[in-house]
C-alpha cells in the first residue's frame, strides 16, 4: 500500500482483529445471493472464482450469499446454495480453499427465507411464525413474479426444528474451513418475521411482547454459537428495514435497539453486522448511527453497511466509532479490486444496476465487468 493514500484514509486501510482472526484492514464484503449454484444447490467453480476475486482484490473480510439451511422450506430461490448435503459442504469447501489460496478470509451466511420463499426445490409449503401474507412482490431479479404465498403457522416443534437446523449448518460451515458464520437476521427473511409484529400474531412464548418477538433470534444465535463450537466466529446480521418496506422501524425504537443488542450478546455472538439504507445515518435522534448505537449497547465488535463504497463515509464512520468495519455490496460487485485500488490512489468502478440485470447471476456479472473493463494492473 503507498505511504500517501494510507495517510488519507488511515483508519480503512489499519487492521483489525476480529475475535481471532487477524484482519488487514476494515473492508468487508457484504452477503450478496447471486442464483447461480447448480440445482442440487452445491457451489460451483465460477461461485469459487467469484468469491476468491474479492480476496485478491484486497478485501479484509468476505460474507457469502445467504445459504440455506434444510431440505424443507428454509431454501428462498431458485440455484441458492445450501450448507446440508456432504456434495454442498464440500462445493463450499472448494469456494473457502480458493479464498484461502488468495490471502482472504470468509464467512458464511445462513439464511431462512420463511414466508419469503420464491423458489424451494423441496416443498411448495411456506412457513412463518404466523398465517400472514407478506407485502410486495417477489423480486424478479432472482426469477420471482407476482405475491408470495400464504404461509403456514410454525408449531413449536418446527420452531425447535428449525433452531436445531441452524446449529447442524453451522457446524458443516466450520467442517467447509469457513472462518465463521453470520446468521441473516435482516430483510425481512425468517428471524424478522418473527420480531415484527405484523407478521408474528403469536400469543405463545414467541408472540407478543419485545422479549417473546426476539426469542427466535436469541436461540438461533445460541445455536449458531453451539454449532460454532469456538472453532470460527459467530454473528448476526440486523436491519430495521425490509424488503417489502425500507422505511420500517423498530415499534419500540431505541429500547427495542437496546434490548435486540444487548440481548444476543448474551448469547455469545461475536460481533453484529448492522444494514442500513444509509450507513451514515443517524437514529433515533440519538447523535449515532444504527451501528453506532449496536457498539455501544453491545460492547462487541460491529460491522456497518450501507453506502459505505464512498471511501469519505467509510472512513468517517470509523473514525467516529461508529463501526469497527465497513461492508459494501454493490460497490464490491462494482469493482472486487475496491481496496488495493483505494491504496494506491486509482478510483474503484462505480455500481450499475446492468451488472445485475435482468438477474443477479454471475454470469450476467461476469460479462459486465469484461465489457467494462474491471481489472487491476499490479
Ligand atoms: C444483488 C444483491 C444481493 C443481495 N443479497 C443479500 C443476501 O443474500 N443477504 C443479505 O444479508 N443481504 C443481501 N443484499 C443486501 C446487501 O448486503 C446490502 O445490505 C445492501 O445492498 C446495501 O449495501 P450497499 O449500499 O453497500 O449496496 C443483497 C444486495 C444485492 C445488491
Amino acid at each position: 500500500m503507498s505511504k500517501a493514500t494510507d495517510g488519507r484514509w488511515p483508519h480503512i486501510l489499519s487492521p483489525f482483529a476480529l475475535g481471532a482472526l487477524e484482519l488487514p484492514n476494515r473492508t468487508v464484503v457484504a452477503p450478496m445471493t447471486r442464483i447461480s449454484a447448480d440445482p442440487e444447490g452445491v457451489p460451483t467453480a465460477q461461485m469459487a472464482a467469484h468469491y476468491s476475486e474479492f480476496a485478491r482484490g484486497g478485501f479484509g473480510l468476505i460474507i457469502t450469499e445467504g445459504t440455506y439451511t434444510d431440505l424443507a422450506q428454509s431454501q428462498g430461490y431458485r440455484d441458492q446454495p445450501g450448507i446440508v448435503t456432504p456434495a454442498q459442504v464440500e462445493g463450499w469447501r472448494q469456494v473457502v480453499e480458493s479464498v484461502h489460496d488468495a490471502g482472504g478470509r470468509i464467512v458464511l451466511q445462513l439464511m431462512h427465507a420463511g414466508a419469503l420463499v420464491q423458489d424451494n426445490r423441496f416443498t411448495d409449503e411456506t412457513i412463518a411464525p404466523s398465517a400472514v401474507q407478506p407485502a410486495g412482490e417477489m423480486a424478479a431479479r432472482y426469477y420471482g413474479k407476482g405475491p408470495f404465498r400464504m404461509p403456514r403457522e410454525m408449531s413449536r416443534d418446527e420452531i425447535k426444528a428449525v433452531v436445531a437446523s441452524h446449529e447442524t449448518a453451522a457446524a458443516h460451515a466450520i467442517e467447509a474451513g469457513f472462518d465463521g458464520v453470520e446468521i441473516h437476521g435482516a430483510n425481512g427473511y425468517l428471524p424478522v418475521q418473527f420480531l415484527t409484529p405484523e407478521t408474528n400474531t403469536r400469543t405463545d412464548e414467541y408472540g407478543g411482547s419485545l422479549e417473546n418477538r426476539l426469542r427466535f433470534h436469541l436461540e438461533v444465535m445460541a445455536a449458531v454459537v453451539r454449532g460454532v463450537a469456538g472453532r470460527g466466529l459467530a454473528g448476526m446480521r440486523l436491519s430495521q428495514s425490509r424488503s417489502s418496506d425500507f422505511n420500517h422501524k423498530w415499534s419500540g425504537g431505541i429500547e427495542d435497539a437496546r434490548t435486540i443488542f444487548t440481548e444476543l450478546t448474551r448469547t455469545g455472538a461475536d460481533f453484529l453486522h448492522i444494514s442500513t439504507h444509509q450507513g451514515l445515518s443517524e437514529e433515533f435522534s440519538s447523535g449515532h448511527t444504527l451501528a453506532g448505537l449496536a457498539r455501544e449497547f453491545s460492547g462487541i465488535p460491529v460491522i456497518a453497511c450501507g453506502k459505505l463504497e464512498v471511501p469519505e463515509n467509510a472512513e468517517q464512520i470509523l473514525e467516529t466509532g461508529e463501526a469497527d468495519l465497513v461492508a459494501m455490496a454493490r460497490g464490491a460487485l462494482a469493482d472486487p479490486y475496491w481496496p488495493r485500488k483505494l491504496a494506491c490512489g486509482e478510483d474503484p468502478v462505480s455500481f450499475d444496476p446492468e451488472m445485475i440485470s435482468p438477474f443477479a447471476t454471475l454470469d450476467i456479472t461476469i460479462a459486465w465487468r469484461a465489457e467494462n473493463g474491471v481489472t487491476f494492473k499490479e
